[in-house]
């Protein structure tokens, strides 16, 4: 199926590693003209130079998107390189700490998530937003997590509440922006076998000495997830670069749960 994303201009946050980093291949194979984005220039770079080589194109857009002056510099090499977007993808968020519970966090954590996931999510969209609606075609997409639906006691509070705030921020952005052809839609991940997720599970006392191989089979049993085992990058990337593509264009205030069946609620 031809997704119709050749020469469209996408940005996706956190591409460096993870998700974000299967999601910029994707796109980029897809034929769009990506902008890889992290804070690691040397791992942007590696990216980049990889897309290039398959025939693709790739700009760097450095940056800690937890900073008003980290998004500016992010907005500007994308300017500078594209004039606008086509698609904008939110991916980039965490916590620096997500074992801590609410016996530990504290405020300037919360105000520290928020941020990253969503102060990041509202600047880059607030500055791209316009040029999509003058020319009437765009695809934004927020990073939310399961943690957000399904919050856990062994999970952080503040990651959990801010990760909730991005998928009603996409539902009222979606009602607003609808008639100007732009979707607006979250991708929820489950468990993902990424670096963020291995220095969580790798930090919990029972599995400080195990391999990652065998904590993974462990959590999967224990969290149930029905497809018996933990996500990867791949599983979730090409699902995003659907809900970017021009089949999608009825697709808008999507909340879509990528998670092997974990979630044991009816989507609402
Ligand atoms: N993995 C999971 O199980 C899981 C579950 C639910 C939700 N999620 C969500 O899915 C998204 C991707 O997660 P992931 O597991 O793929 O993460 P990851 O592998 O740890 O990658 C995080 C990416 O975000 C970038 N990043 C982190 N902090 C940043 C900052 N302050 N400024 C700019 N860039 C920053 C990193 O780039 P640099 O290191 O180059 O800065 C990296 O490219 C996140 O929003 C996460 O919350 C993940």
């Amino acid at each position: 199926m031809d997704l119709g994303l050749a020469g469209k201009r996408a940005l996706v946050t956190g591409s460096t590693a993870g998700i974000g980093a299967a999601t910029v291949r994707e796109l980029a194979a897809e034929g769009a003209r990506v902008a890889v984005h992290g804070r690691n220039a040397e791992r942007a770079e590696a990216i980049a130079a990889d897309i290039r080589a398959a025939g693709g194109e790739a700009i760097l857009a450095l940056g800690d998107l937890s900073t008003r002056d980290g998004c500016n510099a992010v907005i500007a090499a994308v300017e500078a390189a594209f004039g606008g977007l086509d698609i904008l993808v939110n991916n980039a968020g965490g916590s620096e700490n997500p074992s801590r519970t609410w016996a530990d966090v504290e405020w300037e954590d919360f105000l520290e998530n928020f941020e990253l996931n969503t102060g990041s999510a509202f600047r880059l969209i607030k500055h791209f937003l316009p040029g999509m609606k003058a020319q009437k075609w765009g695809r934004i997409i927020q990073f939310s997590s399961t943690g957000a639906t399904m919050p856990a006691a062994h999970t952080e509070p503040s990651y959990n509440a801010v990760k909730a705030s991005l998928i009603t921020l996409t539902t009222s952005l979606s009602k607003t922006v609808a008639r100007h052809g732009i979707t607006v839609n979250c991708v929820t991940p489950g468990a993902v076998d990424t670096p963020v997720y291995r220095k969580f599970v790798t930090n919990l006392p029972p599995f400080q000495d195990k391999p990652i191989e065998e904590i993974n089979r462990t959590l999967a049993k224990r969290w149930a997830i029905p497809a018996g085992h933990l996500g990867e990058p791949e599983d979730l990337a090409p699902a995003v670069a659907f809900l970017c593509s021009g089949q999608a264009d009825w697709i808008t205030g999507v909340n879509l749960r990528i998670d092997g069946g974990m979630s044991y609620f009816i989507n609402t």
